[in-house]
């Protein structure tokens, strides 16, 4: 159990409906699977919802929380409702990102509220979760902090919201693990490849192209095994940099992208 004892805030611990399961929601059951005491937070109070009773059918210790990021008071109060309870936040987990769904579009086209949009939604929320945790993690003199972000980031990317949003989150990172070492705090940043999720599938599907074309397409450009990677390669990730065993590790862009930046 690699996360025993410790408390942990998935934010976007909800999924986007569909036939497999989201980044947020496998890293929020996993973590509890791993020990952690687990607060899912979303905008989606119901797909917190539904992630906290299946991380509870498991006999783990998991809850939901409504959460805007966009909303900073969601945010603070979010943030105290834990403390008040667990007094203590070891783990801050941030999953949540859009691209299409916030009207991301190529430089040409761009709007100025789409772009704002992504701007509040995949970056501000992630200062402002971090924010509003990190003097708790000071006080206690630990805490590992995971974002996601994106090959787009590094990788060419058409869309523009998405593809500079994703970039600012890795600078974001290592300047929180820059800033916040000496207080033992840990910022890591995920960069998940193409992976086999609802997010990733769906909104391609809803655009009427044939579900397995869509697959075959993404699968044939990974490096390993032909495959799309699912959301638990996410998991297991951040379960690993969450943990005490990724206690020296900081400031570090994993990408867990079956070699698709390397090649
Ligand atoms: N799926 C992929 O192929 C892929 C690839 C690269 C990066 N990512 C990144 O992974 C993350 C998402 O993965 P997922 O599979 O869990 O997606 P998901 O869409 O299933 O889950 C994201 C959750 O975030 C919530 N959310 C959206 N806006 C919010 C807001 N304003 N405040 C609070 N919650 C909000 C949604 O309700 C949803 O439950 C994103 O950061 C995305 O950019 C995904």
């Amino acid at each position: 159990m690699l996360l025993r004892e410790k408390v942990a805030i998935v934010v976007g611990g909800g999924q986007t409906p569909g036939e497999t399961i989201g980044n947020g929601r496998a890293t929020a059951i996993q973590f509890a699977r791993e020990g952690a005491t687990v607060v899912v937070a979303d905008s989606d109070l119901a797909s917190a919802q539904q992630t906290a009773e299946m991380i509870m059918a498991e006999g783990h210790s998991g809850s939901a929380v409504e959460a805007d990021v966009r909303q900073e008071r969601d945010i603070s109060e979010m943030v105290q409702q834990v403390i008040d309870r667990w007094q203590q936040i070891d783990i801050l987990h941030n999953n949540v990102g859009v691209s299409i769904a916030g009207g991301d579009a190529r430089i040409e086209d761009i709007t100025t509220d789409a772009f704002n949009l992504l701007v509040e939604i995949n970056l501000r929320g992630m200062v402002l979760t971090s924010k509003h945790v990190l003097p708790h993690m000071r006080r206690a003199g630990s805490g590992s902090i995971i974002n996601i972000a994106s090959m787009a980031a590094i990788k060419p990317y058409p869309l523009v919201g998405y593809k500079t949003t994703k970039a600012a989150v890795i600078a974001l990172t290592e300047q929180i693990a820059a800033t916040h070492a000496r207080y033992g705090i840990r910022a890591n940043v995920i960069l998940p490849g193409l992976m086999n999720t609802p997010m990733a599938i769906e909104s391609r599907v809803a655009a009427n192209k044939a579900r397995e074309e869509v697959i075959a397409e993404r699968d044939q450009q990974v490096p390993l095994g032909r495959k799309m990677g699912s959301a638990w390669d996410v998991a297991h990730a951040a379960c690993f940099l969450a943990s005490d065993k990724a206690g020296y590790i900081t400031g570090v862009t994993l990408p867990v992208d079956g070699g698709l930046s390397v090649s």
